[in-house]
C-alpha cells in the first residue's frame, strides 16, 4: 500500500515527454516508460504516424493513463498543441530515434506533431537513435547526429549487436534501462548532488548562472583534450589476464562532458563495456604499453589530459603464446616473472609542457596526505582523490572526491560520475 508520504509532492514530479518514431525498437518504448514511472517520473507520449504502425497509440495510453498524442490537428481543444507539448516537459527523450526524425531536427523541419514539438521544447532534449547499421553509419547520418550534438541535443548512443534487419553492427537502440538511467540523471543533474563548492557553499552541481545544464557551457571550445579510462589487460596467455574491476564509468563520463562543452576530445581506453560518448575519438587499446604509446600521441598537442585509466601495475613479461594446462602447465604457471608497467600519467607528465595534468588517487587512508605526495611525484597540476574500500567507487555511479592541487584540498564533492565531470571541467576549464 502507498502511504500518504511516499506520494511526491506534485511540484516535485518531473514529466518526460516520450517520443517514440518509426522503426522496431518502438516496442522498447513500453519498457521505458515503465521504468521512468518507476522512479516516480510522470510519462507522456507523442508519436509519429510511422510509429504508430509498429506499436498502437492503445498501448502507451494504457500505460500512461494519458492521451497520446499523433496528429499536429487532432485535438480540438488544443490549437496549439505542440506549445502546450513543449512547455508541459522536463526534458523530450525521443528513443528510438530515426535517422530520418534526426535528419529532419538537424534540419529544423517540423512537419508533424513530434518534430514540431521537438524545435518548440526549451527544456533538454535526449535522443537514442536506433537504425540499420548502413543507415546508421552513412556519413549523412552522422553529419546529422554531429550537427545535432552541437546544438546541444544529447544522445544515448546506440550499441552494437544483431539488427532486426538480419545485420550485425552498430544501430541498435541502447538498452532501455541504460537510457532510463541517462534520462533520471540528466532529470536530478542539479537538484541531487549533496556536495559542497570549494568556498563551502552548498553546490548547485550542472547548472550555470541562467540556470542552464551545465553541460550547455561550451568553455572548452577550441580546446583539445585526453582522457585516459578504464583498466588494461595483460595477458598471461591467450585466456588468462591480470587486470582490475575499472569500469571506465568515470573517464568516459569526463570524456562525455568535455565534448559537451565543445573541446576536440580523445579518449583512450582500455577494454570495457561501455559505448564511444557522442562527438569523442575513441582509441581502443588493450595494454598498458599499448595505452602508454596512444595516449602520448594525443598528450603532444593536448591543453587538457586526465589520466582516469586503472593502469596494471604489472604484467607478464613473457606472455605465452598458447594456453596453458593446469596439470601439465603448472611449473611454468607458477614462475611467470612479472615486470613493473610504465607510470603513464608520470612519463607523460614529467615533459609536460602546455598541458593542465590530471592525474587520479584512489586510496584507502590518508586520502589527502597520499595524494599530495602523489601530485608532486607524478608531476601533475590536480589530483582527483578519492576514498576507495568498502564498495566504494570502483563500478558505481556515485562518488565522493576531493580535488588536490598546489595549494591544497578541496572539500569533498559527491554527486554521479556525470555531475563530478562537469564540476571537475568547472574546475580545470578556467586554468586552461
Ligand atoms: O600510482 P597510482 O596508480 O596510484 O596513480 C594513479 C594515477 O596514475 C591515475 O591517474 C592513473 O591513471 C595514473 N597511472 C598511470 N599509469 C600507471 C599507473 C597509474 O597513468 N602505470
Amino acid at each position: 500500500m502507498t502511504t500518504t508520504s511516499e506520494i511526491a509532492a506534485p511540484e516535485t514530479i518531473k514529466t518526460v515527454l516520450l517520443g517514440v518514431t518509426g522503426c522496431i525498437g518502438a516496442y522498447k518504448a513500453c519498457e521505458i516508460l515503465r521504468g521512468l514511472q518507476k522512479r516516480g517520473v510522470r510519462v507522456k507520449v507523442v508519436m509519429t504516424e510511422h510509429a504508430t504502425h509498429f506499436v498502437d497509440p492503445l498501448t502507451f495510453r494504457s500505460l500512461t493513463h494519458e492521451k497520446v498524442a499523433v496528429d499536429l490537428f487532432d485535438d480540438p481543444t488544443d490549437p496549439i498543441h505542440h506549445i502546450s507539448l513543449a512547455d508541459e516537459a522536463d526534458l523530450f527523450l525521443i528513443a528510438p530515434c530515426t535517422a530520418n526524425v534526426m535528419a529532419k531536427l538537424a534540419a529544423g523541419i517540423g512537419d508533424d506533431l513530434l518534430t514540431t514539438t521537438a524545435l518548440a521544447v526549451t527544456a533538454p532534449v535526449v535522443l537514442a537513435p536506433a537504425a540499420n547499421v548502413h543507415m546508421y553509419e552513412n556519413p549523412i547520418t552522422q553529419r546529422n547526429m554531429n550537427a545535432l550534438h552541437d546544438f546541444g541535443f544529447k544522445f544515448v548512443e546506440a550499441g552494437e549487436g544483431y539488427l532486426a534487419c538480419g545485420y550485425q553492427g552498430r544501430g541498435r537502440m541502447a538498452d532501455p534501462e541504460l537510457i532510463v538511467d541517462y534520462v533520471m540523471e540528466q532529470l536530478e543533474g542539479a537538484s541531487t548532488a549533496k556536495g559542497q563548492d570549494l568556498n563551502g557553499t552548498p553546490a548547485v552541481l550542472g547548472q550555470d548562472e541562467d540556470g542552464a545544464l551545465s553541460a550547455s557551457v561550451r568553455d572548452l571550445e577550441g580546446k583539445k583534450v585526453m582522457v585516459t579510462a578504464g583498466p588494461t589487460v595483460e595477458p598471461i596467455d591467450p585466456v588468462r589476464y591480470i587486470s582490475n574491476h575499472s569500469s571506465g564509468k568515470f573517464g568516459y563520463a569526463i570524456a562525455a562532458a568535455a565534448a559537451e562543452r565543445g573541446a576536440e576530445v580523445t579518449l583512450v581506453s582500455g577494454p570495457v563495456s561501455l559505448d564511444a560518448p557522442a562527438g569523442v575519438n575513441v582509441v581502443r587499446v588493450t595494454t598498458a604499453c599499448e595505452m602508454l604509446e596512444a595516449a602520448g600521441k594525443a598528450f603532444a598537442d593536448a591543453d587538457l589530459a586526465i589520466f582516469a585509466a586503472a593502469v596494471a601495475d604489472v604484467r607478464p613479461a613473457n606472455p605465452f603464446n598458447r594456453k596453458m594446462k593446469k596439470g601439465t602447465d603448472d611449473a611454468a604457471l607458477a614462475a611467470i616473472e612479472l615486470v613493473e608497467n610504465p607510470d603513464i600519467l608520470k612519463t607523460l607528465a614529467t615533459a609536460k609542457d602546455q598541458q593542465f595534468v590530471v592525474g587520479f588517487a584512489a586510496e584507502t587512508d590518508h586520502v589527502v596526505e597520499n595524494a599530495t605526495k602523489k601530485l608532486k611525484r607524478k608531476n601533475a597540476n590536480l589530483i582527483v582523490a578519492n576514498q576507495v574500500g568498502g564498495g566504494r567507487a570502483f563500478g558505481q555511479n556515485d562518488n565522493e572526491i576531493m580535488f588536490v592541487e598546489a595549494g591544497g584540498a578541496s572539500e569533498p564533492v559527491s554527486g554521479t560520475k556525470a555531475q563530478l565531470a562537469q564540476v571537475l571541467l568547472d574546475r580545470v576549464a578556467p586554468q586552461l
